[in-house]
């Protein structure tokens, strides 16, 4: 069966019981908090919640999708036999409509009855005292009746219980379904959530148990389930791996079929990727999104320099995705885009490209061992032999030919080497690079040019940088007033500041009253009269976080942060503890007159303060 048929055949199942099919939704996710799309259920998180009424936008409490995801956790697994970064999701959704009874049934009866795929086992939740969840019991006995010598494994959170995305949402305990592929591996195939609670803060903040938010019940608990679509098709081609289903094959024959197997594959894997990430706009930067699209171009582009590859080779298989890709009206925006997908990448090839060569030279001068070649041609063997580089030469390969830490391990393997970068050295190097380059920006001080550009403040000379300082602290405190008038739910969501104000916006439903404001500005001042002492502190991010200082969700932060706390010398009670780079004042005293000028909205949910100092 080829795969476009098990796409039908999914959501005909789904559809024929009361689903409607909704399109996926885009790789970019309208939640701020996360990256990109890696989850079915991202797009319903409202219909969870009851902030939103799926009978009213779908005509029925239940809906089914294919949807586009992308997650960079199985990024170093690419090139086994089922993990990708761009994967199909099938999924089939619930907010109030049925649970775990029907939940379980249809996915019984789609693998074994509709798609006659046999299930190896499945596992449910064994339960956790400290939050108040207990062992998944129901699911147990529901699987146990429709198939009573089915093997159910008992597993804990890490595994079977998904979410929150984000910075909240729904979760709850999962129970997965594992099938065999031609190889008889156990592989997991199909996740069926079912969210009966709403989290306050992050999945991360959940699993530390030390947040001291707890799980809330969701008034009407729901579905959500995850279907892996290159896996199902693996399974049902009666294929050893992803890569040998007509989804790989077709399009990627040429790198696939040749001697070095994991590099062909993560070409395969990450030309997908691109090509999706390109066509819902995500451009190459150094942040965020862009940064994981540039990532994986640069690495696709070594992948096929080492595999002895044209890098136009890379752009010939563009039309080949899009034409087999193209023809679901979920991926209508692609063939119109084929132009700009190709001009984008070849940009980065251009670009890179340059760089690269010399880059792949020095490397291979400084470690002309692990230029040796070991994959003995018609075969894949890899000899492992474990080296290890230093932080600060990573980061000089890094910093100096944009060799990025995947692809420093893939040149290494071309010698049988498995490397081991020091991941807590390297941020060691780059924060040091960063500390040089921002003295060399202070010494500019009294010249002119940019003085302090962090992408957050902007200052053009050393009064500016004085005026930007007392503004930063001045937003910390800000931060903190916002939470104490508001309520603790409310998130950073972006900062501005320049000579003239901090611009500050945060996450909250609605206008602030004028006595909110006043109460806000009152407690700045407060602050500020108290002349609070203000300290920076270095720690690992995970001590960092869970100290509870506030972190800004957006931001990717080093293993090591500097955390910057105003506290009161006299009592020890700590006003706003925040992980931030500086500069800040010592005393906040220093701050002066603090002025809120305008309150407005900056977009959905989220709220813009603007303020200045005198
Ligand atoms: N949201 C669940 C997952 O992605 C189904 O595994």
């Amino acid at each position: 069966m080829e795969a476009k048929e098990i796409r039908k055949k999914f959501l005909q199942f789904f559809e024929k019981r009361g689903h409607a099919v909704v399109p996926s939704s885009s790789l970019i996710p309208d939640d701020p908090s996360v990256l990109l799309t890696t989850a079915g259920m991202q797009q319903f998180k409202k219909y969870y919640t009851g902030e939103a009424d799926a009978t009213k936008d779908f005509g029925t409490l239940n809906t089914a999708s294919v949807q586009k995801s992308f997650r960079t956790s199985d990024i170093d697994e690419v090139g086994d036999e089922s993990h990708l970064t761009f994967f199909e999701m099938l999924g089939n959704f619930s907010f109030g409509g049925y649970f775990k009874k029907e939940a379980i049934e249809y996915a019984y009866d789609f693998i074994t009855k509709e798609m006659g795929l046999e299930i190896s086992y499945v596992t449910i939740f064994e339960g956790k005292d400290d939050i108040g969840v207990p062992k998944d019991e129901v699911s147990k006995k529901i699987w146990q009746s429709l198939a009573p010598e089915l093997v159910v494994k008992e597993e804990g959170m890490e595994d079977v219980f998904w979410g929150p995305t984000g910075t909240s949402g729904p979760c709850g305990p999962t129970t997965e379904i594992y099938c065999k592929n031609a190889e008889g591996k156990d592989i997991e195939v199909w996740n069926l959530v079912f969210n009966e609670f709403f989290f306050s803060g992050s999945r991360e903040e959940l699993l530390s148990g030390n947040s001291g938010k707890k799980l809330e019940k969701l008034r009407t608990p729901g579905v959500d389930t995850g279907m892996g679509f290159e896996r199902l098709v693996m399974i049902a081609q009666k294929k050893k791996n992803i890569f040998e289903t007509d989804l790989f094959l077709e399009p990627f024959l040429l790198f696939l079929m040749g001697n070095n197997q994991r590099g062909g594959r993560i070409i395969a894997d990450h030309m997908r990727a691109i090509i999706f990430l390109l066509a819902d706009g995500v451009r190459s930067s150094n942040k965020g999104a862009g940064y994981i699209l540039r990532r994986l171009m640069r690495r696709a582009i070594v992948q096929t320099q080492l595999l002895g590859f044209s890098q136009n080779s890379l752009l010939d298989r563009v039309p080949f995705v899009i034409k087999k890709y193209g023809v679901f009206s979920d991926y209508f925006n692609m063939p119109e885009r084929e132009a700009i997908i190709k001009s984008e990448f070849g940009a980065e090839m251009e670009k890179f490209g340059r760089t690269l060569k010399t880059g792949i030279r020095e490397f291979f001068n400084k470690f002309p061992e692990m230029n040796v070649q070991r994959i003995i041609p018609g075969r894949s063997l890899e000899v492992h032999i474990v080296k290890r580089i230093s932080g600060d030469d990573a980061f000089y390969f890094h910093q100096s030919f944009g060799l990025t830490l995947d692809i420093i391990k893939d040149l290494a393997r071309k010698g049988g080497h498995i490397v081991e970068v020091d991941d807590s050295e390297f941020e060691i190097a780059r924060e040091k690079h960063r500390e040089i380059s921002r003295a060399g920006q202070e010494k500019k001080f009294g010249g002119h040019g940019l003085v302090l550009n962090t992408g957050e403040l902007k200052a053009a000379n050393e009064e500016e940088v004085k005026i930007v300082t007392r503004l930063h602290t001045a937003t910390h405190l800000l931060n903190a007033a916002l939470r104490k008038v508001l309520g603790q739910d409310v998130r950073q969501d972006g900062s501005d500041i320049t000579a003239e104000r901090t611009r500050f916006d945060f996450t909250f439903p609605r206008k602030l009253t004028p006595e909110e404001l006043k109460n806000i500005e009152d407690a700045v001042h407060d602050a500020i009269q108290k002349n609070l002492t203000v300290k920076r502190e270095e720690m690992d991010y995970k001590k960092a976080i869970q100290s509870g200082a506030l972190h800004f969700f957006k931001e990717k932060y080093p293993r090591r942060v500097s955390i910057y706390t105003a506290y009161d010398p006299k009592t020890g009670e700590e006003l706003s503890k925040e992980f931030c780079g500086g500069p800040h004042v010592e005393h906040t005293g220093e701050i002066g007159r603090f002025k809120i000028i305008k309150e407005e909205s900056s977009s959905a949910g989220v709220r813009r303060i603007r303020a200045t100092v005198e």
